[in-house]
């Protein structure tokens, strides 16, 4: 899958390319973290192809690789984002509200299908109002003889 314009992970450009898994072992609809050394790597086999992203929720760093995948669409499993790997784009905006990449404010919403609970108006809520959901960052990849490698920063 191609990477987004503009969305490639910084450090990476002139990176070795690092062996992770036979493509064999994910097939299409998966998703697996990949550490390399501190760094955590979202690897998922979309609808569109293979696509490496830190395993990091552009909201609040939420492991994506323990959400879910519906084509091309990760869903967050902390505060219900979703997150277009194809674009980079954020689909849904997570419960809390917050912050897009842009700067636009989106007020915190309600499961249909959860218990109801306070919203705080405290720091917390404030702290909430101010978190920005960021857009992905993707890192290159490629597949050699059946592996897939990826590019992670030196
Ligand atoms: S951490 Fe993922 S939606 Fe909040």
């Amino acid at each position: 899958m191609p990477i987004p314009a503009g969305l490639t992970a910084a450090g990476t450009r002139d990176s070795p390319f690092t062996p992770i898994w036979p493509l064999a072992d994910l097939p299409v609809g998966a998703m697996r973290r990949f550490t390399h050394v501190d760094l955590d790597l979202l690897v998922a086999h979309t609808a569109m192809g293979i696509c490496v992203s830190d395993d990091r929720c552009p909201h609040m760093s939420a492991p994506l690789s323990i959400g879910s995948l519906d084509e091309c669409v990760v869903a967050c499993p902390l505060h219900r984002g979703r997150f277009d790997l194809e674009t980079g784009e954020t689909v849904q905006f997570p419960t809390t509200g917050g912050l897009d990449a842009d700067g636009g404010y989106h007020s915190p919403w309600m499961p249909v299908d959860g218990p109801p609970k306070a919203e705080p108006t405290d720091l917390k809520a404030r702290a909430r109002a101010l978190t920005r959901v960021r857009r992905l960052r993707y890192y290159t990849i490629r597949i050699v003889d059946g592996m897939i490698e990826v590019k992670v920063p030196l």
